[in-house]
């Protein structure tokens, strides 16, 4: 896990970096915070104190306590200047809001605050994640500003287009999600360790595309009330739903029995049993560039449910006999058409996991099968983290244990180099 820098600076989102370092820490990340003066109007220290559990610094002369160390890091002897310490030792240094007025000190090579001086001293990579006003945003030396920085290697993560702090306001220059800076941020680590192919550039970088996500346990019916069912909440599939539609794409989600809200923003189809997921996949899919398939659906359901309630009354025991239902994912992958990614998601459980997964892959025709070790606690169903690899013909990526939201992301990429490697071949 990675030390992060979070620089705040002073506009409303401020309290949306709350969520980030949240976020962030949650993901396993040491996170250290320094915040502009101005920013405290928004955000109190103590906020970001409690949820890293570090010192939070705003003066280039107040001496750290924790003299430059991350959480979990042992303090150094010596007493450090405060900001070339935490920038040494940080893996990335975010920006979160990034304000106007600090995209242009940092633009112009400013180091009048802590914040701005740590950014000129950091050798690590640098994401800005502006909010500010449309018009400001607009504004050519904004402009100027993003293009000098992103020429000199800076992230950005643009801010998304809705409704702004000023009551009424409408337009660009909302902070993006906390999600989306948050993996991007694993992004820029990764690619500076070598992990990771370069990502696409353009954001938001699924714009035109469709995607399909199936999400939720199905429940196949023993009699009028009762069903064989599984534990499938629905969050993973809700997740990279909403992780698409934030990055441009038109997503269409089925939903079997979903425990969480579906984003608004997806087209909504609603099924319960195999047969219902089958039938709306069958429609959905040949207009979808992306397939997601992360529902469970059941393999087997009763062979002949009963119309009422089976009644206890006159039975030792009760035998109810399984047919298994249409693999939906392999009957798809035998109609895709060119240019369609579809991808699996394989629940293993302890030894032979990646096996499984990769038999999978090659049995069903897909381009990517995502494995989750559900032997592992706290992860998997129903549990708000997850851990994946990510099985593909080329390898295997390990995503590390992280919210779902950003663990979509990351599959997110690979759908999107796999996409990128499959437009190479056949442009
Ligand atoms: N799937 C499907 N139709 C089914 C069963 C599964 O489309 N009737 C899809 C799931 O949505 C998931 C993938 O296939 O994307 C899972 O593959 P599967 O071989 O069914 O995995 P398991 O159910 O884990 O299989 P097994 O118990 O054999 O390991």
């Amino acid at each position: 896990m990675a030390r992060i820098l979070i620089g705040v600076s002073g506009g409303i989102a401020a309290y949306k970096a709350v969520e980030l370092v949240r976020l962030a820490t949650k993901a396993g990340h040491a996170v250290r915070v320094v915040q502009t003066p101005a920013s405290l109007a928004f955000v109190g220290k103590a906020t970001f104190e409690g949820v890293t559990g570090a010192p939070v610094l705003v003066d280039e002369l107040e001496p750290d306590p924790a003299r430059g160390a991350f959480p979990g890091d042992p303090a150094p002897d010596h007493a450090p200047i405060s900001h070339l310490e935490l920038v040494r030792n940080c893996d990335a240094l975010v920006v979160a809001p990034a304000t106007a007025n600090t995209l242009a000190k940092l633009a112009g090579g400013h180091a009048d605050s802590l914040l701005t001086g740590a950014a000129l001293a950091c050798r690590a990579p640098v994401v800005v994640a502006p909010a500010m006003n449309d018009a400001m945003w607009d504004h050519p030396a904004t402009v100027a500003n993003v293009a000098t920085l992103a020429g000199r290697g800076v992230t950005v993560v643009p801010p998304e287009t809705g409704s702004l702090a000023s009551k009424g306001e409408w337009g660009a220059g909302r902070l993006a999600e906390p999600l989306d800076i948050l993996a991007t941020v694993a992004r820029a680590i990764a690619e500076r360790s070598g992990a990771r192919p370069a990502p696409e550039p353009a954001w938001p970088d699924l714009e035109g595309v469709s995607v399909l996500v199936t999400a939720g346990g199905t429940r196949e019916p023993i009699d009028a009330v009762r069903y064989v069912g599984n534990r499938s909440s629905g969050r993973m599939g809700v997740a990279l739903a909403e992780r698409a539609l934030a990055r441009g794409a038109r997503v269409t989600l089925i939903g079997a029995n979903l425990a969480v809200e579906p984003p608004s923003g997806a087209r909504v189809v609603a099924v319960a049993t195999a047969a219902e997921l089958e039938a709306a996949a069958r429609a959905e899919f040949p207009d979808c560039d992306v397939l997601l398939m992360a529902a469970a659906v059941a393999d087997f359901a009763p062979a002949a449910p009963a119309a009422g309630k089976l009644k206890k009354e006159g039975r030792d025991g009760l035998a109810i006999e399984l047919a298994p239902t249409v693999d939906v994912l392999a009957a798809l992958a035998a109609e895709r058409r060119p240019g369609q990614t579809l991808v699996g998601f394989a629940a293993e459980h302890g030894e032979g996991a990646l096996d499984h997964a990769r038999a999978k892959l090659e049995r069903k025709r897909l381009d990517a099968v995502v494995l989750n070790d559900v032997s592992r606690p706290g992860i998997g169903f129903d549990a708000s983290d997850n851990e994946v690899t990510v099985v593909t013909a080329d390898g295997t990526v390990d995503v590390p244990r992280g919210p779902k939201g950003v663990v979509a992301s990351a599959i997110l990429d690979e759908v999107q180099s796999i996409r990128a490697q499959a437009s190479e071949v056949n442009p």
